[in-house]
């Protein structure tokens, strides 16, 4: 098979990512997709970044061996702690992070430079979305706060409710309380958090904007592609994404369904062991 027409590989820790590979496939109906959920072990978010690095690399390499011809680390976590190291051993690939187009998707998107941005644990404490954000605008003021309970809820699938509006108020409230220089940008440095977007836009109201990162990470992808000569032939007819989860494929079914935005059955999900 020639490279172009080969399938993209795309992992998160669990169902978190198919808010990335919904918006690759829309940008990108013409290639083929391989999505691996780490389900047996997520979180990934409240790891070191030495084992979530060690997690990173093992489900790249699975992904890798069935023949992929670009990466999509669709977990901020991962690719928080991990992406220097995945470019290094998979140097071949075209390996596409989620920190940087969501950093750059917050600058655009903020008119007083004043960005927050919630993530897990490991993300936050990794200063990588700082870091980020500083190297596109160095007067920008970030703030960073870490909402594992997000990740457990979106992975629950409970994406509405008095149980959701209770966590978005003890995180929030105090960032955005009365203060009139409160940061008019909420990024969503979690891939598990885009489909707690309208909770979040409802207890935050109009004068901030939730921004998450996956059409930008999809433009991205699609540049890389483009430069090398990547791209699925035109008329190349993209199949329905291949999903892979390392636990519990009835639970992936019926949550994924929420993320994905499509009704899944456990049989469209295959059970592999990294
Ligand atoms: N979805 C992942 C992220 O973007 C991590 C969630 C977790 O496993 O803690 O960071």
């Amino acid at each position: 098979m020639n490279a172009a027409s080969q399938a993209i590989g795309v992992f998160d820790s669990g169902v978190g990512g198919l808010t990335v590979l919904r918006a690759l496939v829309t940008a990108l109906p013409d290639e083929s997709w391989i999505y691996l959920g780490d389900t047996a072990r997520l979180p990934y978010g409240t790891k070191s970044a030495t084992t979530v690095q060690r997690y990173a690399l093992r489900a790249a390499e699975v992904l890798v061996e069935r023949g992929i011809k670009a990466l999509v680390v669709a977990c901020n976590t991962a690719s928080a702690a991990a992406l220097p190291a995945l470019r290094e051993r998979f140097a071949h690939l075209p390996v596409i992070g989620v920190v940087e187009p969501g950093a750059a998707a917050a600058v655009a998107a903020s008119r007083t430079g004043r960005i927050a941005v919630i993530a897990t644990e490991s993300t936050v404490a990794g200063g990588a979305y700082v870091r980020a954000i500083a190297a596109l605008q160095p007067d920008a003021q970030v703030q960073s706060l870490a909402c594992q309970v997000f990740v457990a809820l979106a992975e629950e699938g409970w994406i509405e409710g008095e149980a959701v509006l209770a966590a978005a108020h003890r995180y929030l409230d105090g960032w955005f309380a009365t203060d009139a220089a409160h940061p008019d940008v909420l990024l969503l440095g979690c891939t598990h958090f885009p489909v707690l977007a309208p909770v979040l836009s409802q207890v935050l109201g109009p004068r901030v904007s939730v921004v998450d990162a996956s059409a930008a990470v999809a433009q991205t992808l699609c540049r890389a592609l483009a430069e090398r000569g990547l791209l699925a032939p035109s008329g190349h007819q993209g199949s329905a994404p291949l999903l892979l989860a390392t636990d519990g494929v009835a639970r992936f079914a019926r949550v994924g369904a929420t993320f994905l935005g499509h009704a899944l059955a456990a049989e469209h999900v295959q059970l592999v062991d990294l």
